[in-house]
């Protein structure tokens, strides 16, 4: 056959799987290079976190989970696994499940093999293609489930899909991302989220215990420099998208931790007075400034019970782990 009438068109969307809608809102993805000048550019020079995860820093925070210091990915996931049950319990049934970003689809399996005829998976993320693949990855091992895909930011308002069966919203927020806002902002996603879970909703969130620094410490700054390499993967990744000129090799990955406010602090730290062009700007780094890329706060289980309370939230359950590294909380709206 020399059929080539279709040569010249779109190619058209592929078609999700079965049971998967896409509900896209079309977020507006900004431009790194324009973040970064403006991030540069202030007094106390930061670059916004979310940078971090292109395609390679992704591929080294799955490794970082994997690393025998960064205890809060496996420890999370044994409290999913082994308290199951108790948070279906709290759930309760017919829950549609909407988790936060799309992260590794083992959480939300713990969480929806265990509930009681689950009506809908909710996931919300601004990474179309990643989103979708875990939307289709769920579906197929969860016949019957509503799987709604909604590409969006979501610490914007949005108004979440309907579904063929009356559903108890449930908000599913794990890996202690909640951490990486300032307190005043975890507040305010919480408390913006709690209209958002019908009057019966319940927020389930995966929070970082305060503990010893010899403990913290170590989970952020690997021997292996796998962490390190993840904050200087947002230089690498100014250098190939952003049209910069950092010489990696003149920074170096910065901890500290707070044991008191329980902040972790990342920056990268400038080993030499050096200058670099962004996009056609320079930018000086004086020996020893830092840059700050990424805070990881971490609370006690009666602080984030009081954060919870002013967003509009009633604590009703917190399970930790048996050396109490990591918490899992579920929050009542009202
Ligand atoms: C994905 C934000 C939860 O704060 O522990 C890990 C990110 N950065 N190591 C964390 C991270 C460096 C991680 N979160």
């Amino acid at each position: 056959m020399n059929d080539l009438s279709g040569t010249f068109s779109m190619p058209a969307p592929a078609p999700l799987a079965p049971g998967v809608t896409l509900h896209d809102f079309a977020p507006i993805q900004e431009s790194f290079a324009e973040a970064l000048v403006k991030g540069l550019s202030q007094p106390s020079k930061a670059i916004p976190a979310r940078f971090l995860y292109d395609e390679h820093g992704s591929r080294l925070f799955d490794r970082i989970c994997e690393l025998p210091e960064y205890y809060p990915t496996r420890t999370e996931l044994s409290i999913l696994r082994d308290r199951a049950a108790e948070i279906a319990t709290v759930i309760g049934p017919h829950a549609a499940l909407v988790e936060f970003g799309a992260g590794s689809s083992q959480k939300a399996r713990l969480v929806l093999d265990a509930l009681d005829v689950p009506v809908a998976y909710v996931p919300i993320d601004v990474s179309r293609a990643h989103l979708i693949q875990l939307a289709e990855e769920i579906a197929a091992d969860h016949p019957g489930l509503e799987v709604a895909a909604v590409c969006a930011d979501y610490t914007q308002p949005l108004e979440l899909p309907e579904f063929t069966q009356r559903a108890r919203r449930v908000g599913f927020f794990p890996g202690s991302t909640i951490g990486n806002l300032p307190r005043e902002e975890a507040r305010a996603f919480l408390s913006a989220w709690a209209g958002q879970l019908s009057g019966d909703g319940v927020m389930i969130v995966g929070v970082d215990l305060k503990k010893p620094i010899e403990i913290v410490l170590p989970a952020y700054d690997d021997a292996q420099g796998v962490t390190a390499a993840f904050s200087l993967n947002v230089l690498a990744r100014a250098n190939r998208e952003a049209a910069a000129d950092f010489d990696l090799a003149s920074f170096r990955h910065h901890v500290t931790y707070d044991p008191a406010s329980g902040q972790v602090a990342i920056h990268l730290e400038s080993l030499r007075d050096q200058q670099a062009s962004v996009a056609g700007r320079t930018f000086r780094f004086a020996k020893g400034e830092l840059v700050h890329v990424e805070d990881s706060n971490k609370y006690a289980v009666e602080e984030f019970q009081a954060l919870a309370r002013e967003a509009g939230y009633t604590p009703e359950a917190v399970w930790i782990d048996p050396k109490g590294l990591f918490s899992v909380h579920a929050l009542r709206v009202g």
